[in-house]
């Protein structure tokens, strides 16, 4: 091959894997949205330790034993699956190494060590863990009681695009792993939300997905909220896509997660051992288009932060906030302030990162969001923002 010609073949081929996005992208649980391909940001890469960019992504830092733990995503250069779960941990209480170009120094700029993939996709047929599935927005809790570490992540099934839409559950006796899959399944399987009357339920049993052919019509709209797609899904449980976990004062653990086709967040009480769920569980902001959910709780008030529904391009979070996780929740203008706001500095949320590491301290907390590359989306960066709170209000600038 002349050496124009394997440029050319080069270019043919590489065009064609940037331009690939799997059909699941024309999924159904993206009803609206425009997509665009995001262009490279001008974010820096996060350099480990060895000088790598860190691979994790839509993932979680929690504070063990003097140590951040930081799990995220593990992706590949190319392509849309997974790898697993990776873990990168820095010792707490270090001074940042570095103040990087174009953001402040943040947490970011920790020197973070590179501990492995510690839940590996697998060879096994059929696993829900099979190498070719795809493992998001992976979240750990320590839990006292069982002394384990159970990691919670949204779990999509081999060459199924994100239809499956079910928890997966994982557990290690350490925080560096491995983790071993518990169980994958989709939330709180015949039951009602806890606040449905019993007029509430009637209600929804009444309503039938095929009367609705046409979607985002007024009176489509009201069934979604009335529990349309709850109910289609009453039988075999509820969807869960992007989520976060979030430990409350008391103990009670709650996983929150877009559920509905991604039109509503559910937040569902995890048991005790956080390896399942009680039945006990809440919508918010039912039809509101609601993903990458993260919670915070400030005196009496809870805080979710979320952003819309646009796959991984860029689009303005929404706040909303109550008095309990079971609401009612009121929706506010997004937290985002400044030039770039609109687009949530072109990132999106995945944790509330409490740099304080003490439990329930609220005068360190950062907004760690993923600016996705979706042509590699191991590149993709991270962006990490001090919350800052006008009156009681979240506020979150550049
Ligand atoms: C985003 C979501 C990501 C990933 C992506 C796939 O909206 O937050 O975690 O699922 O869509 O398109």
């Amino acid at each position: 091959m002349n050496r124009t010609f394997s440029l050319a073949l080069l270019f043919l081929l590489t065009s064609n894997l940037l331009a690939q996005e799997p059909a699941t992208q024309d999924r159904p649980h993206r009803p609206r949205g425009r997509r665009t391909m995001t262009p490279m940001p001008s974010y820096p890469a996060t350099l480990d330790a060895d000088g790598k960019h860190v691979n994790a992504h839509g993932g979680c830092i929690i504070a063990y034993k003097g140590e951040w733990l930081w799990y995220g995503e593990a992706r590949p250069h190319f392509g849309f699956t997974s790898e697993g779960v990776s873990l990168y941990t820095a010792p707490i209480g270090t001074q940042p190494v570095s103040a990087q170009d174009t953001l402040k120094a943040t947490p970011l700029d920790l020197r973070w060590k590179n501990r492995g993939v510690v839940l590996t996709v697998v060879d096994d047929e059929g696993s829900p863990i099979e190498r070719g599935c795809i493992i998001e927005r992976p979240k750990v809790l320590y839990n006292e009681r069982t002394n384990q570490f159970v990691m919670l992540f949204h779990s999509e099934l081999k060459g199924r695009g994100y239809e499956a839409a079910q928890t997966g559950f994982a557990t290690s006796d350490s925080p560096y792993g491995p983790f071993r899959l518990h169980h994958v399944q989709r939330p709180n399987a015949g039951r009602w939300p806890a606040d449905f009357t019993e007029d509430d339920i009637r209600k929804a049993k009444a309503l039938n997905p095929a009367d609705y052919p046409e979607w985002w019509t007024p009176t489509w709209r009201t069934a979604v909220e009335q529990g349309l797609l709850l109910a289609k899904d009453f039988e075999t449980g509820q969807m869960s896509r992007d989520m976060t976990v979030f430990v409350d004062d008391d103990g009670t653990a709650w996983h929150i997660y877009s559920s509905e086709e991604n039109l509503t967040i559910q937040a569902a009480e995890l048991t005790p051992d956080y390896l399942g769920y009680t039945g006990r569980y809440y919508r918010i902001a039912p039809g509101g288009q609601n993903e990458a959910p993260c919670l915070l709780k400030r005196g009496d008030t809870y805080w979710l932060i979320c952003s819309g529904c646009t796959g991984w391009t860029p689009n303005e979070a929404r706040m909303f906030s109550a008095k309990s996780i079971q609401g009612p929740w009121t929706q506010h203008p997004s937290p985002m302030q400044g030039a770039g706001a609109q687009r949530t500095f072109e990132a999106q949320g995945t944790w509330i990162w409490n740099q304080s590491a003490k439990e329930g301290d609220t005068t360190a907390l950062y907004f760690m969001a993923d600016v996705w590359v979706p042509r590699s989306l191991a590149n993709s960066r991270h962006l990490c923002l001090p919350i800052t709170f006008e009156g009681d209000v979240p506020v979150i600038r550049k």
